[in-house]
């Protein structure tokens, strides 16, 4: 049967990572027919440079692509067949607090983990939540295939307050890791092998990799990632910048703590947090490297294929992070079976687990429906961390929801990251300030 053209409005039109998934969309429409590519977002100004080099982009790849874009929520969602959504609430200025504020009383300052993922996850909920709205209101049949961060907090609230809702909550960091484990091997593509792995989001842990013909590659693997952790050495990209080589190295350390698995960059923060501040600078945070350098890459690249009417030479281009949630949407829309690592319900899925909690676990996606596979018992090890940071997961979306300064601070005082809940309240009191314009107010 002949594929029905996909229709694709991709929110946060904006962001630095749309032109990549764009190119990814045209470059695809033999597995992927693409009818029309939206981009939607709320900062008109800031979408509209990138769409217009978008725009010369789907021109010149496939013209037979619609291309447009929006900041009118009905015009966005009407007439869709995926959301594919990747919001930043605040944008980088806001990122640089969530960094700063816990840094400056000695706690490590993440994006998305620790109190500046709690911080993040306060300004996004409700965001993320009125963009489910806004499809179930236009496009009630419609997918969202969802990166806006922090993607742990996010998929609790959506199974809080939306659990029926047609979104999946991804995340790019085990492709991506993937990608290099296939470097490591010589083996060119993560596409060789198969994983099982499990944990949370930006929590996890690989407990298997096997090729096709069901060889082991974890011993390969342990090995070189017990001397050298995930450093590789491949052209340039966004993982080889200088503070993403420290954590790939770190990778070196976290084995040494469990060396039965692989685990994920992201256990740094939970494992490693006296280095992790030590070696941070609190005056110039990653927030800082990406203004002055992404950020203002790609809105000079936007400005430069505006200018001479060509995209020819671009350095947009297809990458991992674009080419997984095209895959997801091409198996929710036609049956691939193709198995991903998701962020879902646990369900039972790992057996000695909270039944509640969301976890990231592969699942096989097939027309309409992802089936997660199952996992088993795990060990004390994993499920202690995990069931720690879940709790602090659970009661930041509580906090939220119940506008609830109590839950708030007891989110961040259950965090690993987070020494004492003296520390968690000094912490908290300040992000308050910071995110006046974005958080609901606490009680
Ligand atoms: P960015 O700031 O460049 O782009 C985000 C865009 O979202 C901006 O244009 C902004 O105006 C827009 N926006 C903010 N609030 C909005 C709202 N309520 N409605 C519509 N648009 C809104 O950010 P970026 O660095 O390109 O990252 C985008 C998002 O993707 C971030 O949340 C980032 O953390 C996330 N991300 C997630 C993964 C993952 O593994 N899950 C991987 C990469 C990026
Ligand atoms: C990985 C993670 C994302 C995160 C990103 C941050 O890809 O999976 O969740 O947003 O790294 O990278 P950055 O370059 O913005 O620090
Ligand atoms: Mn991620």
């Amino acid at each position: 049967m002949e594929r029905k053209k996909q229709k694709v409005v991709i929110a946060g039109g904006g962001s630095t990572y749309t032109a990549g998934i764009v190119t990814m969309l045209l470059e695809n429409t033999d597995v992927f027919p693409i009818e029309c590519i939206k981009l939607y977002d709320n900062n008109a100004e800031r979408q509209e440079k990138v769409a217009k080099a978008c725009e010369i982009i789907a021109r010149e790849i496939n013209p037979d692509v619609k291309f447009s874009w929006t900041t009118d929520p009905e015009e966005a969602f009407t007439d869709i067949d995926f959301v594919m959504a990747q919001i930043r609430v605040g944008l980088y200025a806001l990122r640089e607090q969530d960094e700063k504020i816990p840094l400056n009383h000695g706690v490590v300052g993440q994006e998305t983990c620790g109190p500046g993922g709690i911080a993040y996850g306060l300004r996004t909920i409700g965001a993320v939540i009125e963009m489910i709205d806004y499809m179930e209101k236009y496009s009630p049949n419609a997918w969202m295939l969802n990166y806006s961060n922090p993607a742990a907090i996010v998929a609790e609230a959506c199974r809080r307050l939306r659990p029926d809702s047609r979104i999946i909550n991804i995340c790019d960091m085990p492709v991506c890791l993937e990608e290099i484990f296939a470097r490591i091997l010589g083996l060119g593509s993560r596409k060789k092998f198969d994983v099982r792995y499990y944990g949370l989001n930006h929590f996890g842990w690989w407990t298997s990799i096997e090729d096709k013909e069901g060889n082991d590659l974890m011993p390969a693997l342990k090995k070189y990632c017990a001397e050298r952790g995930y450093e590789e050495f491949t052209p340039a990209g966004q993982h080889k910048e200088s503070s993403w080589l420290d954590t790939m190295r770190a990778a070196k350390q976290l084995i040494e703590i469990e060396p039965e698995t692989l685990p994920n960059t992201y256990l740094k923060y939970y494992l490693m947090q006296d280095e992790t501040v030590e070696h941070a600078d609190k005056n110039y945070t990653r927030a800082n490297e990406i203004m002055d350098r992404r950020e203002k890459d790609v809105f000079a690249e936007c400005d430069r294929i505006v200018e001479a009417g060509t995209a020819k030479g671009t350095f947009f281009a297809a990458s991992e992070h674009s080419q997984f949630i095209v895959e997801l949407a091409c198996a929710l829309a036609f049956n691939t079976k193709e198995r991903f690592l998701l962020i879902v319900p646990n369900n039972g899925a790992i057996e000695n687990f909270d039944q509640d909690a969301m976890v990231e676990i592969p699942c096989i996606v097939g027309k309409d429906r992802v089936e997660p596979m199952s996992i088993g018992r795990i060990p004390t090890f994993q499920k202690g961390l995990m069931e720690q940071q879940v709790a602090s997961e659970k009661l930041a979306v509580e906090a939220w929801i119940e506008q609830s300064y109590q839950k708030a601070w007891q989110s961040l005082t259950m965090n690993k990251t987070v020494p004492s809940a003296k520390v968690a309240k000094e912490i908290l009191d300040d992000l308050i300030e910071a995110n006046k314009e974005f958080w609901p107010p606490l009680n």
